[in-house]
């Protein structure tokens, strides 16, 4: 039995007070709160290291690379990919996007599908190589709760399709795409799938071997780990194949000039991919943070949050004048829920009102688009109207969300008409 309590004690900012109200932190879509055991990975880091890796063969070099290759390998196990080669650190998953854009191989003609439910991260960077390629980009249409049908993916697809870029997790319906079937008719197709694992990588356990994905895209910051840290998963043998986007110091074994030609060879994946010097604080605090949430276990970490989503949809849907975004059912979203309020204009009024004008608390969600503007439009929302988002995690409880209830009931009397 995990103690959730106790959980939230590892937490320093869930304790924070800021103009002597307790906070509620209901944005953990956008961004994780640190436990300190990550924190202090940091730390032992800048205290004790702050040397690069890989480069110098110093005591402290020598460490900071045991730690990185350590925290790699934590990675690697996690989502069960066959070898560490296959992790690649980024900066965030729309690095890891990009760099899959950027590096993949396209011949004109060829075409990308990807949905109108796509964080932008996950489609502009495609967006930018089809212009630039000559490619076609196909787009699925999910439904207004967020759900997929998975013949339009059977419809879309043919013998030109090379990738799909698909959302694993929404940051706006909550809902979980078919990923593995996806990706099977990808694959009898001989296409390429890459999931957008912002949203998913956090909550559930992840399995490459079991899911066949060639490309995963996570954010560590989402997921308890540092600012400014991510990786992408990739086959090795797709990674092999594909050019380096980012290119410099640590991406070759040698370069040279023979008769005024330039003649650089590349290292093996992942150390092609990571040109520069790294973000070794980050790197040893994500593994830090996978360590911790095994500490948890992702399988209990579902379970809690199952239960909590169920709460704050229970809790927001009789709300006066509410209009959820996504599934009814709240066992078809996880951890999130993204509404509007009638007679109020835009989420941001919302949000302020949560953060500024509630007696005792000051509660943080989300306002805005949430950068799927497409998914907006679909529904009939303008982006700069947005919507509200209130997202749990594991330090969240239930009495919290019953305070963001009694909140909005508020809000909703005050501008009733
Ligand atoms: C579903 C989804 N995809 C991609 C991203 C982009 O993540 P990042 O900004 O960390 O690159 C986010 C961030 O909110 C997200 O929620």
């Amino acid at each position: 039995m995990v103690d959730w309590v106790k959980i939230r004690d590892d937490f320093p900012t869930v304790k924070r007070k800021i103009d002597g109200k307790p906070i509620i932190y209901l944005d953990s879509a956008c961004m994780a709160f640190k436990p300190n055991q990550v924190i202090d990975a940091l730390c032992y880091y800048y205290h004790n290291l702050g040397a690069c890796g890989g480069r110098s063969i110093h005591s402290l070099a020598r460490e900071t690379t045991e730690l990185r290759d350590a925290a790699r390998e934590k990675i690697a196990k996690h989502v069960n990919s066959r070898s560490t080669n296959e992790i690649i650190w980024v900066r965030n998953t729309t690095e890891a996007m990009n760099l899959v854009a950027n590096s993949l191989h396209f011949e004109k003609g060829q075409e990308i599908i990807t949905t109108n439910l796509e964080h932008h991260s996950g489609v502009l960077p495609f967006h930018k190589v089809v212009k630039r390629k000559g490619l076609k980009l196909k787009i699925v249409d999910a439904n207004d709760e967020g759900l997929f049908n998975i013949e339009d993916f059977e419809n879309a697809i043919d013998k030109n399709t090379k990738l799909i870029s698909i959302v694993h997790t929404s940051n706006v319906s909550g809902t979980t795409a078919p990923l593995e079937e996806i990706i099977k008719i990808a694959h009898d197709y001989g296409a390429y799938v890459v999931s957008d694992d912002a949203q998913y990588f956090p909550h559930k356990k992840m399995d490459v071997q079991k899911s066949d994905a060639d490309f995963c895209t996570v954010s560590m910051h989402k997921a308890l780990g540092p600012t400014g840290i991510g990786f992408l998963y990739g086959k090795e043998h797709l990674l092999k194949e594909m050019d380096s986007f980012l290119v410099g110091g640590d991406t070759i074994k040698d370069v040279k000039y023979e008769n005024g030609e330039m003649i650089p060879t590349y290292l093996e994946p992942p150390y092609k991919f990571e040109a520069g010097l790294q973000n070794y604080a980050g790197e040893i605090g994500a593994g830090a943070a996978v360590d911790y949430l095994n500490s948890i276990g992702m399988e209990n970490i579902e379970a809690r949050e199952k239960i909590l989503t169920e709460k704050l949809f229970d809790a927001l849907k009789d709300v006066q004048g509410i209009k959820i975004v996504g599934p009814m059912d709240p066992s078809k979203r996880h951890s999130l829920v993204a509404f509007k309020l009638k007679n109020i204009d835009t989420a941001g009024d919302i949000a302020n009102y949560l953060d500024n004008d509630v007696e005792g608390y000051k509660i943080m969600i989300r306002a805005g688009a949430h950068c799927t503007n497409p998914f907006h439009y679909s529904l009939g929302i303008k982006p700069s109207e947005g919507t509200a988002r209130a997202s749990i995690y594991l330090y969240n409880t239930e009495e919290e969300i019953q305070i963001l209830k009694e909140a909005l009931e508020t809000l909703g009397e005050l501008i009733a008409d």
